[in-house]
């Protein structure tokens, strides 16, 4: 179970598993899981005016303009029912973001627990890009293999696994690499701040890192949390 309105933010550059340990973290704690990343995909799949207005930057791996993005995301929370926590991941991603959050989260009288940045250096984010699958359904993250035999549909929802338009270039994946430099130390500055930042070595394996992000989030809501497994 977890406290009333919890609010946490899993950031760190592409690839260094924030959607893998998002997805795992909402689960745990009863969260909403929240990728500014696959609603996004959702509009571009979808065809939406939405989808088609934002295609180019994400095929190039720019970011979308703070507008456009913050909107959607204030849409989408405003969409949340009254009380509920939620993981954001991939938001913010400029410091004009997160301050737009900031003023958010007073408009509706909360306020952020907690933000957990995962570190990896940038050699193993690529190669984890350049092999990663997702589903084009339910957007599961897969690494260059996928447990059980490889039948090219999502062992979960049956979905058609693919790779992600960003993630088969190496320039692409440069140039994403190269956006989250510029724009993620201001960021991380800003909750520094605010005494809200953790940063964790994301290097080992999957599980490794779940353990490190559960003990960040245990100690940080000191028995008002559980875990549900
Ligand atoms: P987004 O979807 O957020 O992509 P990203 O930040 O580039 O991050 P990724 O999804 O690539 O990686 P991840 O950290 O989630 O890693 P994952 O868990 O998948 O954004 C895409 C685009 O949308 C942006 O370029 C931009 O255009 C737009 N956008 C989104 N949000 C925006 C915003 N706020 N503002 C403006 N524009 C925005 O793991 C990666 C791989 O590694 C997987 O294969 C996984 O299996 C594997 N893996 C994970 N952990 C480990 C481990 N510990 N060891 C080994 N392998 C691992």
């Amino acid at each position: 179970m977890m406290p009333e309105s919890l609010q946490l933010i899993i950031m760190g550059p592409p690839g260094s598993g924030k959607g893998t340990q998002s997805v795992a973290l909402a689960r745990d704690i009863g969260a909403e899981h929240i990728s500014t990343g696959d609603l996004f995909r959702y509009h571009e799949r979808s065809a939406t005016p939405l989808g088609i207005q934002i295609q180019d930057f994400m095929k190039k791996g720019d970011l979308v303009p703070d507008d456009i993005t913050i909107a959607m995301l204030k849409d989408k929370i405003a969409s949340l029912a009254d009380n509920v926590g939620y993981i954001l991941d991939g938001f913010p991603r400029t410091l004009n973001q997160a301050i737009s959050f900031d003023k958010m989260l007073t408009a509706r009288d909360c306020r952020l627990d907690l933000v957990i940045c995962i570190d990896v250096p940038g050699k193993q984010l690529e190669d984890r890009l350049l092999g990663r699958i997702v589903c084009m359904e339910c957007s599961l993250v897969y690494g260059n293999h996928v447990d059980g035999e490889y039948t090219g549909y999502c062992n979960s929802c049956g979905g058609k696994l693919h790779k992600r338009v960003d993630d088969s270039d190496k320039e692409v994946i440069g140039y994403r690499l190269k956006k989250y430099e510029e724009f993620s130390f201001p960021i991380m500055d800003h909750y520094q701040e605010y005494g809200i930042l953790h940063r964790i070595d994301g290097t080992g394996l999957v599980s490794e890192v779940t353990d490190a992000i559960k003990e960040v989030v245990a100690t940080t809501f000191k028995g008002t949390l559980s875990f549900n497994y």
